[in-house]
């Protein structure tokens, strides 16, 4: 119990979390009557009903139906403030955001209003709480390359307002080299990089992520064990892999959480950090994703400090202020 009043309370930033996965079913059914949008469900218990996932696809069916609902900067504001309440309550100090604009796009929606929202919310929490943080454009990786360099032409006004790019999105079939020029491009425009590798798909998409697309921290990346020669590579130079307990059991990476190897990935000397990915989703914000694995696994105060110290070690921020929330 001290230990997870230590878990729960200690400083810590997030680095995985898709803002349009932490949409609770209860705001998309308000934004779905202000927006006078239909939704194929009848109710907020029977779409909490449907979220029982068998893999990655089952879940992304859902949640890109849920992203439906956001037509306005207002709507954009309303979801991210509601996040960035939950993050505070769960003392994150930083906090960096993925967001997916071309399932916005694709429905008619703006740039301007899917980051002028978000920007606004991230603003006022800089304002009310000191929260600092930075927003990271998502590329689909189920769409073409053609569709992301279109895509970042859009965002070339906002990049002000972005740190960075990622890669999310159905893993299987699509690999990191089918990237590696927008990332290039991107890589030339400043922008910091990342990408979802060896959630569901291979190792192999681990290592193409690092030496083809030059991303700085893995999102996921759980099953760099199954290759040693990467783990070595990883521990070597210590890339961050951004860890989601709760998402890694409900899309059935894991049977259970006591099954999950974030304990070896630590005992391996990972530079490993613990994330949310789709609160809304997945069962739990930051802190529950804290306590199921403190609780399902042999982890101590040591882990705890560790975990809290790697999250802003790995997080897109210079060095007075990573030392500061040291
Ligand atoms: N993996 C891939 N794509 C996603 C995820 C994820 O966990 N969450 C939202 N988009
Ligand atoms: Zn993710």
């Amino acid at each position: 119990a001290a230990l997870l009043a230590l878990v729960k309370g200690m400083p810590k930033a997030e680095l995985h979390i898709h803002i349009e996965g932490s949409l609770e079913p209860e705001l998309i059914f308000a934004l779905a009557r202000r927006n006078g949008v239909t939704l194929p469900y009848d109710s907020v218990e029977q779409l909490r009903r449907a979220y029982a996932f068998n893999d990655l696809q089952s879940f992304l069916d859902i949640y890109y139906a849920g992203t439906s609902v956001l037509l306005t900067e207002q709507d954009f504001y309303d979801m991210t403030w509601a996040y960035l309440q939950r993050a505070h309550a769960d003392n994150i100090r930083h906090t960096e955001l993925f967001f997916d604009p071309q399932s916005h796009l694709s429905r008619g929606v703006n740039f301007a209003a899917i980051v002028g929202g978000i920007d606004r919310a991230l603003g006022d929490a800089a304002d009310e709480w000191g929260m600092t943080s930075g927003l990271i454009m998502c590329f689909l990786r189920h769409l073409s390359e053609e569709d992301a360099f279109a895509t970042l032409e859009q965002a070339m006004p906002y990049l002000p307002a972005i740190v960075g790019v990622g890669l999310d999105s159905s893993e299987r079939d699509h690999p990191p080299e089918k990237f590696s020029r927008v990332f290039a491009r991107c890589r030339e425009l400043g922008l910091r990089l990342v990408a979802h590798a060896g959630e569901e798909g291979p190792p192999a998409y681990i290592r193409d992520a690092l030496d083809l697309l030059h991303v700085a921290r893995i999102d996921h990346g759980v099953r760099c064990l199954e290759d040693p020669a990467l783990v070595e590579l990883l521990r070597a130079r210590q890339v961050p892999l951004t860890v989601c307990p709760l998402s890694n059991v409900k899309l059935k990476v894991f049977p259970q959480m006591a099954q999950h190897n974030l304990r070896a990935l630590l005992d391996a000397g990972l530079m490993v950090t613990i994330n949310s990915d789709d609160p809304a989703y997945f069962g739990g914000y930051l802190n529950e994703n804290f306590a199921e694995i403190f609780t399902a696994l042999p982890l101590g105060r040591d882990h705890a400090l560790r975990l809290a110290c790697n999250s802003f070690d790995a997080a897109f921020l210079d060095d007075a202020t990573k030392a500061a929330y040291r």
